[in-house]
């Protein structure tokens, strides 16, 4: 019998054990040196002036957006399909999350319909790098500029993802995640990266109780630290982060080459971008023969996980619909939302189960 095949698996070897024993030993385990170390390298890693280590994904946009110091009420555009945390950080602070379509075959933004979206109230726009894929960061940067609007990455799911040769994270301010999920882990973790000096010591100071060093606390803060544990595991994940893409982007062409079925489309890959396959998200067709649930209980049973990332448009979700968000329409992001599926790309996958994979899929019949 073969193992299950699952939709994630983060990798974890020696190294990253020997390193988090050694901080474990060192009995220094909280925020110090080795969380300094994976901010001066992440930050490095992606040409980015600032690297600022928090305690989750959730956080780091939390922060990122806090960071901004807006008003009740000020209007803060997300794309209507994304995982929740991206829409809910402006909930937050009270602000209203406005919700923008997406691209049919990238799942990203869509810049015409962000445009149509913006009002006088707009602050902020927080763009998404869905599955690994950068947005279109020339149209969305370029309308935040015109507009002085305030632009927030969303890279939860683009460590190492490229726009025209520069990282995502490194255009405005970047919010990632380090899930185990993720392309690279710290277990929970998260880091906000960001070129601006003024913005770096805001996100400092909220990280932290607003202290500037030995109790003198100047402003409202949190503690929304991460500890050396994760700093010493992230370090290790880091230097293995090109590592686990090439793998990632391999594993991509391999299934874009080798799934053959009528109805399933494979991953639209836009031009200049670096695609890092966080998810490999295939679209199923109106000429499909079945649905898409069918075939994933089919791969269920042949012992290959699947899941739909994400399974409604942000605004559909119960909790939405009680905020008033009943008479939304992002057309594109409701079908988008009924047709993908993700298959299994990660790094840990032999040659053997990419093979099996592919015939699996290939194999069904309605
Ligand atoms: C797009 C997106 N934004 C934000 C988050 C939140 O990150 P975390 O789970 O580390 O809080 C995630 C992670 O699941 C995500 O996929």
């Amino acid at each position: 019998m073969r193992d299950f095949i699952p939709i994630a698996k983060p990798i974890i070897g020696d190294e990253e054990i020997a390193a988090v024993g050694a901080v474990l030993r060192s009995g220094m385990l909280a925020q110090g040196k080795e969380v300094k170390q994976f901010e001066d390298g992440f930050a490095g890693y992606l040409g980015a002036k600032y690297a600022i280590a928090v305690n989750n994904g959730t956080v780091a946009l939390d922060l990122a957006v806090k960071a901004l110091g807006l008003k009740p009420g000020d209007e803060v555009i997300t794309p209507a399909f994304t995982f929740i945390a991206t829409a809910n950080c402006a909930l937050y602070q009270g602000l209203t999350p406005v919700f923008a379509d997406v691209d049919p075959r990238t799942f990203n933004i869509d810049p015409d319909d962000l445009q149509e979206k913006i009002t006088p109230r707009t602050r902020a726009v927080i763009g998404v790098h869905l599955y690994g894929q950068p947005f279109d960061l020339s149209a969305v940067q370029q309308i935040c500029e015109d507009r002085g609007i305030h632009l927030i990455e969303d890279c939860a799911q683009a460590h190492g993802a490229e726009y025209k040769g520069k990282k995502a994270g490194s255009f405005a301010t970047g919010c990632f995640s380090f899930y185990p999920t993720k392309n690279m882990t710290t277990g929970e973790g998260g880091m906000i990266t960001t070129n601006d000096d003024s913005m770096e010591q805001r996100l400092r100071l909220l990280r932290s109780h607003g202290d500037t060093g030995k109790y003198n606390h100047v402003s409202l803060g949190y503690n929304y630290r991460m500890m050396n544990i994760q700093g010493a595991l992230g370090l290790v994940q880091l230097q293995r982060l090109e590592e686990f893409t090439a793998k990632r982007i391999k594993n991509a062409e391999f299934l874009d080459k080798n799934i053959k079925v009528k109805g399933i489309t494979t991953p639209r890959r836009a031009d200049g971008v670096r695609h890092v396959y966080h998810q490999y998200v295939v679209r199923v067709e109106d000429d499909f023969a079945s649905s898409r649930e069918k075939l994933m209980e089919f791969l269920q049973a042949r012992g290959i996980g699947s899941a739909v990332h994400y399974p409604k448009a942000v605004y559909e979700q119960p909790f939405y619909r009680k905020l008033g968000y009943t008479n939304v329409r992002c057309p594109v992001a409701e079908d988008v939302s009924r047709r993908v599926m993700s298959l299994p790309v990660h790094p840990s996958l032999s040659q053997d189960d990419l093979q099996y994979i592919a015939e699996t899929i290939n194999s069904f019949e309605a």
